[in-house]
């Protein structure tokens, strides 16, 4: 039991919740005991040398005294290595061939066959379009760009063995690279620290802090494998497909000051098990993201009202309370989109089920809402109540749904609902099951779903607060333990309700996000922030999370605007609530002791500055909806780091406090009490604060007036945005180019919320006889109003 620990059975003794939480604890370490293989003896191994080698499209094997290495080209450019006899499946991070509907593909790609391996002066290599592979013969792997820069360098890897009686036991593993002195890393999922990620080491398993969380505390919810690497040389994407408990150090290099002796950057991957692989696909950041969600499936395309605001709480307690959060919207005169409904609308925390005594009427309140142009989200659990009778609990028991342990036991645990199972998404029968359960909520009036708790949770009073690690689990019928499933459960939690949703509701996009999730979620929605703690590291954790699952293919989230806990000061939600009106997810929401979160709860000065925030937001509505198709076809996140068109500025690399919205905007949060003046670095290029029209010339450092009714938000030169008038239809705002140049923008339109293709208009701007002309790519005026911003410079 660590310090950690001790403080969480504190608190927790004394109450039922905490004597059954403390049994579980104790059940779970129990089970572990019994069931899991003891690690015994183990033999340490490295590949040894080189033995001989063999071409196959896009690569080929090399075999080494002790091991073998498979390495593959796509067609595409992404890289697999596989050690040991590991291919690229199966995997939870692909995605499952023909299993998305609207376009998105799917499947292992193609080998390149162009990419051959080839005998080299020490060693092999692979030559393909975008990079350059050396195989060492002694399992070094070196990745280089095509004109010769290293990217990455792989040291022979080492493995220990079980060795013994325990032979059963998997081999743990730890991968050592070097990266150039310069690279900088991002990614590994949600990292409340990031969103650049400092020297240290960074756990792989995806866990809820209890409580709230700051930006000292790690792991959280979402964790992945994946690093996001830029330096000099190039960026690339590295990503090791393995759910098993892991972690990975990070160390950063040193330039040797002119004595050309650099220290690199280094990289250690460790893992208690599981298979030895890794994916590089590298390139500019758009090309890396987009052979990423090549790979893992593009990010789903939110149904439009999804970008609109949302308003949370847990704890709206009665159908009267939601109609009185509405109506305070609606004669404010503040814009309103959705609507979310936290467990306690649950009857008795059972999901699937509804409070009749709270909420007599929920398709009654859905459309009455609906009318208003409010939607419901509804929130879902993982964790069924226990409960002999409750129809879900009946049904999962008997189709043997439940995770259960070695002696084919359902596996008890403690959530929201008390003694609770846990469904095993990892089974695809088991994922069809409850994919059907959502028809309930669709019949409650529900348009969207949040999942939440799916780490999975099961409250603990010592020790993980999760399944026990010895519980078995499918793992689409080859069996294994939650050692290699937590990791992937609630990816596989999302597949569930992706696909139940899509056969329920065929016609329209499913919208669901996701607490926890691994590599490949976005092909099934978004996630948020989780419990991020009320305060100003909060606020700007917020942001590094959602910038880091960017850069993980994951481009929808967004923070509990306010934060989870307490009661922000009339500032703190301001801020955050200008923050929240630029990021994807704009959703405000608190705990159940956590205070009120309307605009209007903070006195009339900030409900007039959060008014201003919500206008500007239905003004970027346009603009949103261009960078989500974006998004879907690309992979490249709305929020972006401010280094996205400029990897070689590596003064940006640093930059926490600022982001790119798409290509056309840069904004500048504040994140500081007090704060009416901030610092912001400016790309390359010419930049015009919103506000003022005022250009700025970047690279520079910059200081922008940031009074308490906004934020620094800046438009590149050249930019032709999409945004709504005041009656709402699309007008261009294009920002007059440099002097002498051209600029342009895109704008996506497209089916509110169904599956029909988005129609993509370009348009270009210049200057033509000292004034700036907007054009259809092509010629043409433009089928929309027109406002030309800025003077040139
Ligand atoms: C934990 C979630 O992170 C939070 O957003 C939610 O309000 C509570 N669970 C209750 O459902």
């Amino acid at each position: 039991m660590d310090a950690r620990d001790l403080l969480r059975s504190v608190r927790m003794a004394g109450s039922a919740s905490g004597l059954r939480a403390t049994r579980a604890a104790w059940r779970t370490r129990r089970l572990d005991a019994r069931d899991l293989p003891r690690r015994g003896q183990e033999r340490a191994r490295v590949p040894g040398p080189a033995v001989d080698a063999e071409a196959m499209p896009g690569g080929g094997v090399v075999r080494f005294a002790r091991s073998r290495l498979q390495i593959r080209v796509a067609v595409g450019g992404a890289l697999f290595c596989g050690w040991d006899g590991a291919g690229p499946e199966p995997s939870y991070a692909l995605a499952p061939a023909g299993a998305l509907h609207g376009g998105a593909g799917g499947g292992l790609p193609e080998p390149d066959s162009r990419a051959v391996l080839e005998p080299d002066k020490d060693g092999w290599r692979v030559v393909s379009e975008r990079m350059t592979v050396a195989v060492s013969t002694h399992g070094a792997v070196e990745i280089r760009t095509p004109g010769g820069l290293l990217l990455r360098r792989e040291l022979p890897p080492r493995w220990w063995d079980a060795a013994g009686p325990d032979e059963a036991a998997p081999s743990r593993w730890v991968q050592r690279s070097q990266t150039p002195a310069d690279a900088r890393v991002y990614g590994l999922g949600g990292r409340a620290g990031g969103p650049r990620l400092a020297a240290g080491t960074y756990r792989l398993w995806n866990t809820d802090p209890g409580g709230a969380f700051g930006p000292g505390d790690d792991p959280l919810y979402v964790t992945m494998p994946v690093q996001f690497v830029v330096a000099d040389a190039g960026c690339h994407l590295v990503f090791h497909d393995n759910s098993w408990d892991g972690q990975v150090t990070l160390r950063d290099g040193e330039e040797g000051a002119g004595s050309g002796h650099d220290r690199p950057g280094g990289c250690e991957v460790r893992m208690d098990g599981g298979p030895l692989r890794y994916w590089v696909v590298a390139g500019t950041p758009a090309r890396v993201l987009s052979g990423w969600t090549a790979l893992t499936g593009r990010p789903a395309l939110p149904p439009r009202w999804a970008l609109g605001h949302h308003h949370s709480k847990w704890g709206f307690g009665s159908q009267q309370e939601v109609r009185r959060v509405v109506a305070g919207y609606r004669e404010r005169d503040l814009p309103l989109s959705v609507v979310h409904l936290d467990i306690d609308h649950y009857d008795g925390h059972r999901v699937f089920t509804v409070d009749r005594r709270a909420f007599p009427d929920l398709p009654g309140l859905a459309r009455e809402l609906d009318g208003q142009g409010v939607r419901l989200v509804s929130i879902v659990d993982p964790a069924v109540k226990a409960e002999p009778g409750l129809a879900e609990y009946d049904a999962g028991l008997a189709a043997g749904a439940f995770v259960q342990d070695a002696r084919g036991r359902e596996v008890e645990g403690v959530v929201w609902p008390g003694r609770a199972v846990f469904p095993d998404f990892t089974d695809p029968k088991v994922r069809r099951w409850w994919g059907g359960l959502y028809a309930e909520r669709l019949g409650q009036g529900f348009s969207g779903f949040w999942q939440d708790m799916n780490e999975p949770v099961s409250f603990a009073a010592f020790g993980d607060p999760s399944l026990p690690r010895s519980a078995r689990h499918s793992l689409e019928g080859r069996g294994g333990d939650h050692r290699e499933a937590h990791n992937v459960y609630a990816l596989a939690m999302a597949r569930a309700a992706y696909e139940g949703l899509r056969e329920l509701r065929p016609e329209q996009r499913p919208f669901l996000f996701s607490r926890s999730g691994w590599a490949g979620m976005q092909r099934y929605g978004g996630t948020w922030s989780g419990d991020v703690a009320t305060g100003w590291e909060g606020l700007r954790a917020s942001l590094a999370l959602v910038l880091g699952l960017g850069m993980c293919g994951v481009p929808y989230s967004g923070p509990d605007v306010g934060g989870f806990t307490g009661a922000p000061s009339p500032e703190l939600y301001l801020r955050w609530f200008q923050l929240g009106a630029y990021l994807p997810l704009f959703r405000t929401h608190s705990a159940i002791d956590g205070g009120r979160r309307e605009p209007w709860a903070f006195g009339p000065q900030v409900l007039e500055h959060a008014r201003a925030a919500l206008a500007g937001r239905t003004r970027l509505m346009p603009y949103l909806e261009t960078l989500a198709h974006i998004a879907r076809g690309t992979g490249a996140p709305y929020v972006r780091p401010v280094w996205w068109n400029s990897p070689g500025d590596r003064a940006l690399r640093e930059c926490g406090d600022a982001f790119l919205l798409g290509d056309a905007l840069l904004v500048a949060p504040v994140m500081e009490p007090g704060s009416r003046r901030r610092a912001v670095r400016l790309p390359r290029g010419l930049w015009y604060d919103t506000a003022t029209g005022r250009a700025h010339r970047g690279p520079a450092q910059v200081l922008l007036d940031a009074p308490l009714d906004r934020i620094p938000v800046l438009a590149r030169a050249g930019t032709v945005l999409p945004v709504a008038g005041a009656d709402g239809a699309i007008e261009l705002e294009a920002w007059a180019p440099r002097t002498g140049r051209s600029g342009s923008g895109v704008v996506f339109t497209g089916d509110p919320e169904g599956w029909a293709p988005p129609r993509m208009e370009r348009f270009v701007c210049r200057w033509d006889d000292g004034r700036v002309v907007v054009e259809q790519d092509g010629g043409g005026d433009p089928p929309y109003r027109v406002r030309v911003r800025g003077a040139g410079a």
